[in-house]
């Protein structure tokens, strides 16, 4: 079993470097910017409840499953699964799903950061004082057709992720982690308060909007799309958290630090809603704007605040620290796992990595164009963009998730299992507890939504279409 000398590889600095590393990974886009526009699409409140549901029973016992995988080999995911099953075995190919997992969001992810950064200079210049809050959904739909501009602010996150995690675990992932995510948090509870005082009632519209399950507004896509982006804001499924996990101590409690990383993501993501509904609501707009909801909504707010431009420029520098902490971690698994695998120095794996993803993300770029990839759309039915995020988010992540649980519950040794989860005295429930929902309900439920999804189960009639 590879258990490698604690003194071979880096480990955090301390546990609150571990806890904002992991929320840093976690709190992101999935949150300020997804977050908020599918709950729209999928009719508000039942929908939040539902995907409540799918991060207590399935993204906890998960992530606790990889923080646990990566703890035990403290080897990136492809070597966590090479260690825990027989020589020969196809396991590690899951940790390559990973692998290939958070190559093809980072590139898509970079694009949306790169939205952000257009809109850090749009701030700059004051851009959104003078306008209308009907001409606010026109600056997003300019920007998303503008490949070439696209492709710029996609280069240059990339740039700013490979640099952070060249710098290594402690002095470029942590230290990022540490500054940014109070600032984080710190400005959402400020635009949080702002939106309380919107006119027309908009922030009791939100809360609402964001609370009160309505069961005619939900379609059964919706329990899906849950699922998927539980495992998307969570950063589980493809073996993000197991890499985190492998640089933290054996002392730290497992259920306590995976506990506090999806309580402090959630809140983030509530936060979010009743950031940017209030908006929406207030200017007599539905929150279905799909995509574009957070780029079009909190402008509108901007224009009319004093001080906007500076609000205005703080939100938008916060939409791309969130990013990139949660960048940083994607390109953590791949760097790591070229590292371990080929033996290459972090400087060198992090370019070469970082440059693949940034060729692989530029239809993406170029999604709302058309000059590149434009028949793709026609071919797919979705245009590039979208098609990764698709691809990602609701197969390979819950296919990944899937197959983590049942390695971890059922294959990986009960010895190595227990010692890894470090159950304290007297609390050997808890340990049954996680070994009973990491064999049967995490797995059962994430089947049975996959199996939906293929439509295996409206043939056998146990449910409609
Ligand atoms: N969780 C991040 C977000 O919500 C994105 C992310 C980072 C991610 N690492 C991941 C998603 C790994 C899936 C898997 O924005």
């Amino acid at each position: 079993m590879a258990d490698h000398p604690e003194g071979s590889r880096p480990l955090w600095g301390s546990r609150l470097g571990f806890i904002l590393a992991a929320a840093g990974s976690a709190i992101g886009l999935g949150n300020i910017w997804k977050f908020p526009y599918v709950t729209g699409e999928n009719g508000g409140g039942l929908f939040v409840l539902i995907y409540l549901g799918c991060v207590v029973l399935v993204g906890l016992p998960i992530m606790m499953a990889e923080i646990l995988l990566g703890r035990a080999s403290r080897q990136s995911p492809v070597g966590a699964f090479a260690a825990f099953s027989r020589p020969g075995s196809s396991w590690p190919l899951v940790g390559w799903l990973g692998v290939a997992a958070g190559f093809v969001i980072l590139s898509y992810y970079s694009v949306v950061a790169g939205w952000a950064l257009h809109y850090v200079l749009l701030s700059l210049t004051d851009h959104f004082r003078h306008l209308q809050p009907d001409q606010m959904g026109g600056i997003f739909d300019t920007l998303y057709g503008a490949g070439d501009i696209n492709l710029f602010w996609h280069l240059l996150f990339m740039l700013a992720t490979v640099s952070v995690v060249l710098a290594g675990v402690q002095g470029g992932i942590e230290k990022t982690c540490r500054v940014m995510m109070p600032a984080l948090f710190l400005i959402i509870m400020l635009l949080v308060g702002y939106s309380v005082f919107l006119p027309n009632g908009g922030f009791l519209k939100a809360l609402d909007f964001t609370f009160t399950p309505h069961l005619e507004r939900l379609s059964r896509r919706s329990v899906l799309e849950a699922l998927g982006h539980s495992f998307f804001t969570l950063s589980l499924g493809m073996g993000t958290m197991l890499t985190y996990g492998s640089y933290l101590d054996r002392q730290a409690s497992l259920l306590k630090v995976s506990l506090q990383v999806v309580l402090l993501d959630t809140l983030i993501s509530l936060l979010a809603c009743l950031m940017v509904y209030p908006v929406m609501f207030s200017f007599g707009l539905a929150p279905q704007a799909g995509p574009g909801l957070v780029f079009k909504s909190l402008p509108m707010l901007f224009a009319q605040l004093p001080g906007g431009l500076l609000i205005s420029l703080a939100f938008f520098v916060l939409v791309v620290f969130a990013a990139l902490t949660s960048a940083i971690s994607l390109l953590e698994v791949v760097t790591a796992t070229v590292m371990d695998r080929a033996g290459w120095s972090r400087r060198r794996a992090a370019l070469v990595t970082g440059a693949a993803i940034f060729a692989f993300g530029i239809p993406a770029a170029y999604a709302g164009d058309g000059r590149l990839l434009g028949a793709w759309a026609s071919m797919f039915g979705m245009n590039f963009f979208d098609t990764m995020d698709y691809l990602a988010s609701n197969w390979m992540l819950p296919l990944g998730g899937l197959l983590i649980a049942v390695f971890t519950g059922w294959v990986m040794p009960e010895s190595a299992r227990r010692a890894a989860f470090g159950a304290p005295a007297g609390q050997a429930w808890l340990y049954t507890g996680f070994v009973f929902v990491l064999r049967w309900l995490a797995p059962t439920l994430v089947l049975l939504v996959l199996l939906h999804k293929i439509g295996v189960l409206q043939e056998l009639g146990v449910m409609g279409s």
